[in-house]
């Protein structure tokens, strides 16, 4: 029995959701600990696609309880429409409970969220997922933010909305020249959120802790990935809370020493969306191969995923700052059939071989990547039984990567569905 973290290794969408539906089939539950609808955690059942932004990907076991974190922002909306759409598929969300500190996602976030990226020059421009996460972040840092515990009670969002929209509204109309919000319009939409979420609304530290205490398997469910990380990602092209593994105790309400093992998910090459320096981004055929193979368009938004090379000097990074455990490699499928694969084993800067990720955006922007070429292997792997059954060469090209970063890669996914999941280490224990 054990209580794990699934975390994001490079810049998100990594498979974090199939590895959490995976593992959720052992846990008693599930919690996401931060960030909002800005994820697209994507869940295959027997061909059936659900695609998740606010509600833990343990949901779809009728034993497993979900909880959404304080350390998440929740658009109500959203998260009213995802639980419709999840209870039409014939999902039960009667184990839903959302922690009554998470930050409230309102209008006015949204708007800012899209006017201030407008406002960036092209080399500022974040390029954000535009659904209100940053800003809802930033009034949480500044002490205005809008709590579930407010939202589920009508005076007290009266009276922080009161408090508050006048200065959101001066910022609306005389910094973007757009009209001001009307308070009643917003109170009246809000209460009904209010009054749809209430009997979710709980005390959820009080339940993990329970579990954890009880000798539960306990998940923590990792958002975005390390890269974005507002402290250890490529700031200023992150995101406003903490994916690394540290941000599962703050974030859900636990302490770090109930914590005992994070898995790091990672592709087997790597992707980007949005803006940021990205060294081994590939602009040819291979890339274009793997966007398409590998289905790399956004969850969330649509938008095509830069698509590159595997990079060791990353992984190598979130191993260190996540404390990872194991490693579980995503999509080997995708690489199949190509005649050599490339890994990215350190960088070149001015000449100089850098073998630490360095937290100076002007030099990672300069960083050429350094490679070690394997050869590629045969397709024909998505159907495989066992790790022993992938082509020597892709079991090679797997253990060089477990040797490059110095964590063991305990499971490798050779496509979508449950079934594709080859486990060489059972992140449980069993
Ligand atoms: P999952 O959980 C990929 C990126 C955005 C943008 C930056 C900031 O599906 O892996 P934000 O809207 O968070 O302020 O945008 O972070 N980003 C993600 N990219 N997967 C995600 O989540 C992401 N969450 C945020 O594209 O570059
Ligand atoms: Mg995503």
């Amino acid at each position: 029995m054990a209580s794990l973290v699934v975390v994001g290794t490079q810049w998100g969408d990594e498979g974090k959701g199939k590895i959490v539906d995976m593992l959720a089939s052992q846990a008693h539950l599930v919690v996401r600990y931060q960030g909002g609808n800005n994820a697209g955690h994507t869940v295959v059942v027997g061909g059936e696609v659900f695609k998740l932004h606010l509600v833990p990907a343990g949901i779809l076991y009728p034993q497993v309880t979900c909880v959404i974190g304080n350390g998440v922002v929740v658009d109500p909306q959203v998260l009213l429409d995802e639980i419709a759409q999840l209870e039409a598929k014939g999902v039960s969300v009667k184990s839903l409970r959302i922690s009554e500190k998470t930050q409230v996602i309102m209008p006015y976030h949204r708007l800012l969220d899209r006017l201030e990226e407008e406002s960036r020059s092209d080399k500022e421009r974040i390029g954000t997922t535009g659904r209100g996460i940053g800003p809802c972040y930033v009034d949480k840092v500044a002490r205005t933010g809008i709590r579930m515990i407010d939202l589920v009670d009508p005076q007290a969002l009266k009276e922080r909305l009161e408090a508050f929209l006048p200065a959101k509204n001066k910022l609306l109309t005389q910094v973007y020249g757009q009209p001001p919000l009307e308070l009643e319009a917003i109170l009246a939409e809000y209460r009904v959120y209010g009054e749809r979420l209430r009997a979710f609304v709980a005390d959820t530290s009080v339940l993990v802790a329970a579990a954890i205490r009880e000798g539960r398997n306990v998940l923590f469910e990792g958002a975005n990935g390390t890269l974005l990380d507002i402290d250890h990602g490529t700031y200023p092209f992150v995101t406003s809370s903490s994916p690394t593994a540290g941000g599962a105790a703050t974030g859900s309400g636990i302490g770090p020493t109930v914590i005992d093992k994070v898995v790091g998910v990672a592709k087997a090459y790597t992707t980007r969306v949005g803006q940021g320096p990205f060294p081994t981004e590939l602009f040819d055929e291979v890339g274009d191969r793997i966007r398409e193979r590998g289905k790399e368009y956004g969850t969330t938004t649509g938008r095509p995923r830069r698509c590159g090379w595997l990079d060791a000097v990353i992984l190598r990074y979130a191993v260190r700052v996540n404390g990872l455990s194991s490693l579980a490699l995503m999509h080997l499928d995708t690489l199949e059939g190509l005649p050599t694969v490339k890994i990215c084993t350190a960088y070149r800067y001015r000449g100089q071989i850098l073998q630490e990720f360095p937290a100076s955006l002007k030099v990672f922007q300069e960083c050429e990547p350094v490679y070690a070429e394997l050869p590629g292997w045969p397709e024909g792997t998505t159907q495989v039984a066992g790790f022993e059954g992938l082509p020597a060469q892709a079991r090679a090209y797997v253990r060089r990567i477990g040797e490059l970063i110095g964590a063991g890669v305990g499971i490798v996914s050779v496509g979508r569905e449950r079934s594709q999941t080859l486990v060489l280490e059972e992140p449980f224990g069993k």
